[in-house]
C-alpha cells in the first residue's frame, strides 16, 4: 500500500471528503488538513480541530474482509496511534474502542465509517483527529475536564509532520499485516496492554441505557467481552459508551 497524500488547507470533515474521493481514489489515498470546519465525532458528535494545531486526517483503505470484522480497523487505528506516541517517548493509554489517552485526557479520537459503493465493494474510512499543539483556550470549556493536546501535557510544542509520519508509519505496518495476513493479533495485543479499560469495572452506556460490567478481554473482531450480572457479551462499537468508575471518563 502505498500513501498517497492530499493536503487541504480548510475543509469541512476529512472524512467526508474521503468519502467524496473514493470513486476516483485508491487504498491508502489520505486526506488531511490544516482545520476542519465540521469535523465529525462518534454518536454525532463535532470534533473541534482548529487551524495548524492538530493532525485532523482520514485514510481510504479497502481491507476486503467481512462487514461484521470492520471494527477491528479502529483497533488498529488506535494502536498505530499509541506506538506513534510511544515514538516520541509520550506513553499513552487506550480507552476502547477509539480513543487515546495521555496523563488521564483524551488527545485522540478515531472514527472509522464502512461505505459501500455501487459495485458492491467496501471501503474503510480510518478518521484520525490527534490533538497536538492547542492551547486550552483551543477547547470548549465543558471539554476541559476531559481533552487536551499534547502540547498542553508535554509543556512544549509538537512537530506535527514528524508525529503525522510516525503514524502512518506505524500504521501500515499493521494494517498490511491485518490485509494480508489476516493476522490483528499485534494490533489488539497493543490495545490490550495500553488498555485503561480491560479489568475494570465499568458502565456500558447505550442510548439512554446504563449498564455496569467488567471488561474482561477484547475477542479477535476488536469487540469488548464484557461480564454482566446477566452474563458475558461481546460489545461492538457504535452504539456504546463507557465510563471507568474510577478515573477516567
Ligand atoms: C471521536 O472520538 O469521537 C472520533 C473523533 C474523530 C475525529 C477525526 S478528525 C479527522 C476525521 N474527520 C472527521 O470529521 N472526524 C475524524
Amino acid at each position: 500500500m502505498k500513501y498517497n497524500i492530499i493536503r487541504y488547507n480548510t475543509i469541512d470533515s476529512t472524512n467526508k471528503e474521503a468519502k467524496r474521493q473514493i470513486p476516483s481514489r485508491q487504498e491508502g489515498t489520505v486526506i488531511i488538513s490544516e482545520e476542519q470546519t465540521h469535523g465529525k465525532g462518534r454518536l454525532g458528535r463535532s470534533w473541534t480541530s482548529p487551524k495548524g494545531k492538530g493532525i485532523w486526517m482520514s485514510i481510504i483503505l479497502e481491507p476486503e474482509i467481512p462487514m461484521d470484522h470492520m471494527m477491528g480497523i479502529t483497533s488498529i487505528g488506535a494502536a498505530g496511534v499509541s506506538m506513534a506516541l510511544d515514538d516520541m517517548d509520550i506513553p499513552s493509554k487506550i480507552k476502547w474502542p477509539n480513543d487515546i489517552v495521555v496523563d488521564g485526557k483524551k488527545v485522540c479520537g478515531i472514527l472509522t465509517e464502512v461505505v459501500q459503493e455501487l459495485n458492491g465493494s467496501f471501503y474503510a474510512i480510518m478518521g484520525i483527529g490527534i490533538n497536538v499543539n492547542q492551547d486550552i483556550v483551543d477547547f470548549p470549556e465543558e471539554l476541559h475536564s476531559k481533552a487536551s493536546s499534547l502540547k498542553i501535557i508535554k509543556g512544549c510544542e509538537i512537530d506535527r509532520e514528524l508525529l503525522l509520519m510516525n503514524v502512518l508509519r506505524r500504521l501500515r505496518k499493521l494494517y498490511l499485516k491485518f490485509k494480508l495476513e489476516g493476522d490483528i493479533s499485534q494490533s489488539l495485543k497493543i490495545c490490550r496492554d495500553n488498555s485503561i479499560v480491560i479489568g475494570r469495572e465499568i458502565y456500558l452506556i447505550r442510548g439512554k441505557e446504563i449498564k455496569k460490567g467488567k471488561a474482561l478481554d477484547l475477542n479477535m473482531k476488536g469487540e469488548l467481552v464484557v461480564e454482566f450480572d446477566t452474563g458475558i457479551e461481546e460489545i461492538s462499537s457504535g452504539e456504546v459508551s463507557i465510563r471507568a468508575i474510577d478515573g477516567y471518563i
